[in-house]
């Protein structure tokens, strides 16, 4: 069931965001669709906008609970959350606890190897140009964001990290990387925006010693190793018991 929402303002890869009778809230519908490789590869995943919808609905409860702003106002459907509208910030920030994909595509460094503290790498959020690793001298230059905002967005992240990692250590869910986005709102405040799930983050089941079994995440998708919605249903099942009854708002 959709809740009532006015104009269609923006269709992602994986969501949809229309207006609301609020001009500073918008909806934002999860979709079946998946996508990886910057959109070469393509399925349709039954229940994916469900999961990710209640995953990311459960993860910005728990860090709201922590003082994190979020951009999150509440539920409003299987695969749909009331949030508050941001100007996105074209960033991509990632933070690496466990070196995997592209760190170790494109460095020498080891698959498996533990990064403490928290790796952060930026990208540059533009499917043109296909998202690339930034510096901080090429944010300074390009003018993303200005020095001060750039080290709130950094301070914020690794809080961010600070909280979903011990939470999902105590799901037996290792938090290898993930993806975060950020926006700022008609005050100019900065919120975690977009999602955080396992379409964002890289999660290994700790009950698992297989390689390949332990994955829980997207990377099931990418690498074609099947039981993509099996594993992010597992997830939702882990996220659920610790935090069962998110707010709902309408
Ligand atoms: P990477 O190892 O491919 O750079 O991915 C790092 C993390 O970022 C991983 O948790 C998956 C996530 N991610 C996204 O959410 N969107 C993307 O477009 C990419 C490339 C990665
Ligand atoms: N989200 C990106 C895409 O579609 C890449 C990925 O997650 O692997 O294409």
């Amino acid at each position: 069931m959709s809740p009532d929402h006015g104009a269609l303002l923006y269709e992602g890869k994986a969501k949809r965001i229309y207006t609301t009778d609020h001009p500073e809230q918008v909806l934002v519908e999860y979709k079946n669709d998946a996508t990886a490789f910057n959109a070469q590869k393509k399925a349709q995943l039954e229940d994916k906008g469900r999961l990710n919808c209640q995953i990311s609905a459960r993860l910005f409860e728990l860090l709201e609970a922590q003082g994190i702003p979020c951009h999150y106002l509440g539920l409003a459907g299987d695969t749909w959350m009331l949030v508050q509208r941001v100007e996105v910030i074209p960033l991509e920030v990632v933070l690496r606890n466990i070196a995997t994909g592209s760190l170790c595509r494109q460095t020498p460094i080891q698959e498996g190897t533990r990064i403490d503290p928290a790796l952060l790498d930026l990208y540059y959020k533009d499917d043109d140009l296909g998202d690339p690793l930034l510096t901080d001298a090429r944010v300074r230059l390009m003018g993303l964001v200005d020095d001060a905002r750039l080290s709130e967005i950094e301070q914020l992240a690794r809080r961010i990290n600070g909280v979903l990692q011990p939470f999902f250590d105590g799901l037996e869910l290792q938090l290898v990387d993930f993806k975060l986005e950020l926006g700022l709102n008609k005050a100019g405040e900065l919120l975690l925006a977009d999602e955080i799930s396992p379409d964002t983050c890289r999660l290994w089941d700790q009950r698992s010693r297989d390689a390949n079994d332990r994955i829980m995440d997207k990377d099931r998708f990418r690498k074609d190793l099947g039981g993509v919605m099996q594993a992010y249903g597992e997830v939702l099942k882990r996220v659920h018991t610790a935090c069962p009854n998110p707010r709902n708002c309408l």
